[in-house]
């Protein structure tokens, strides 16, 4: 889409006044005097999310264990909740366990190999946890990675190829698992074209979530995958450690989960204690033990925002965020060696601009000394992620400002290069 910028502060100040989420700002704790570009690691707190807490530490006080009969479903209510932002159906969403249990959870319910059709199919840019996970699933029914683990590799490090995906969808893959927008360069995959490719060809495929929920709209009813997973900390702002969701598509509701625990008996029976399991017909039946209610709580806040916005306009606004940030850096900055590492359609790039430059290491220190929070990750990109619901045009002018004046001024020549274990 053509998009018409301008390279001075009061363009930017334009755009923030213009701007039909800017009293959203408000409801979140943006630190005065700090520009925080770091909402895709860690999502900042929002009044809502305390409200939510504090309510439910009231709750806690004042009804100690009668809580249970308010709250015995709240990890599905959160699901539905959640629902929306993938449009599923609120009976396949539910908010459980961390991202990394839940690959462990549906990867063991859905991946049952056989001599024919056993191999697992990830790409080499997903986070590590996930082909972790993988890797010792597969060891678990008694494969070798290297034998049962099939790996697209990226042609640049950057990007992943579709078609090399659906290339690589032989009749030995049994399940695949990736991300739907990848964590360092931003690219999200064509989850439709992708999901269509491996059920043509008779393999179970499910997507991580992780930098997508809160940024892109999803429709889980036109892509119809077996599963999805992801963490709440980023994008949807519900806390350091949050509880996760887990997408099951209906169609395999009749699956027994292959990590069972009591939080997936039918709620009817679930009390009578009995040893036999019984499954909970829906995706709360993936779940493994006690819900973690004062982890899960700010989440509820969040929602209730992100359902009041809506995903379409969030990410109306953060294409154009980035793409103010992306037009900045090509105007000022290209000059000192930054480069955008994103792709730039609409339609390929995810909530954060993925800046590259050789010193990135050194440049995430300077721009933290200087009160604006991005992240590195190696082996050279800066992150950027300017958040819908609270980063302003104004701080993308700021914070390039700063990248330019990091890249002239000597007085960050100082800081080094050499990693160290904290950025
Ligand atoms: C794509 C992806 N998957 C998983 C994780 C982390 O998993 P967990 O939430 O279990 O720590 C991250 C963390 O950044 C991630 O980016």
């Amino acid at each position: 889409m053509e998009r018409v910028f301008q390279t001075d502060r009061a363009f930017a100040k334009e755009m923030d006044q213009k701007d039909p989420l800017k009293s959203i700002r408000d409801r979140f704790y943006v630190q005065p005097g700090e520009i925080y570009m770091d909402g895709n690691s860690l999502g900042l707190a929002s009044k809502d999310a305390e409200k939510a807490l504090l309510n439910m530490m009231d709750i806690w006080k004042k009804e100690g264990i009668k809580l249970w009969d308010g709250l015995f479903h709240y990890a599905g209510k959160l699901g539905e909740m959640s629902a929306p932002l993938i449009n599923a159906h609120p009976d396949e969403v539910v908010i459980t366990g961390s991202t990394t249990i839940n690959i462990h959870q549906c990867i063991s319910t859905l991946y049952k190999p056989t001599k024919d059709r056993y191999k697992i199919l990830v790409d080499d840019l997903n986070f590590p946890t996930d082909r972790y996970a993988i890797d010792s699933q597969v060891r678990l029914k008694g494969y070798d990675p290297k034998e049962a683990v099939k790996v697209v590799k990226s042609a640049d490090g950057r990007l992943i190829d579709e078609s090399a995906v659906i290339e690589a969808m032989t009749d030995d893959v049994a399940i695949i698992l990736l991300p739907t927008v990848l964590y360092r360069s931003s690219q999200v995959l064509d989850m439709k074209r992708v999901t269509a490719a491996a059920h043509q060809r008779g393999i179970l495929i499910g997507w991580d979530l992780c930098h997508a929920i809160g940024a892109i709209p999803m429709d889980f009813k036109e892509v119809d995958p077996d599963f999805a997973i992801w963490c709440t900390y980023k994008y949807l702002s519900a806390g350091p450690g949050s509880i996760a969701g887990l997408y099951m598509n209906q169609k395999h509701f009749k699956e027994t989960p292959g990590l069972a625990g009591w939080w997936g008996n039918k709620d009817d029976t679930q009390f009578e204690l009995k040893h036999e399991f019984e499954h909970q017909r829906d995706a709360s039946g993936w779940q493994i033990g006690s819900p973690s209610f004062l982890a899960m709580a700010p989440l509820e806040g969040t929602l209730t925002i992100f359902n009041e916005v809506g995903m379409d306009k969030i990410r109306e606004k953060s294409l154009l965020i980035t793409a103010y940030l992306m037009y900045l850096i090509d105007e000022k900055l290209a000059k000192y060696g930054y480069a955008v590492g994103n792709p730039r359609e609409d339609s390929k790039r995810g909530g954060h601009v993925c800046l590259e430059h050789e010193e990135a290491y050194r440049i995430c220190k300077a721009l933290k000394e200087v009160n604006i929070i991005p992240d590195f990750r190696e082996p050279n990109v800066v992150r950027l992620a300017p958040i819908a619901l609270y980063n302003t045009y104004e701080e993308v002018y700021i914070l390039v400002e700063m990248l330019e004046d990091i890249a002239v001024n000597k007085k960050y020549e100082h800081f080094s290069n050499e990693r160290s274990l904290v950025v």
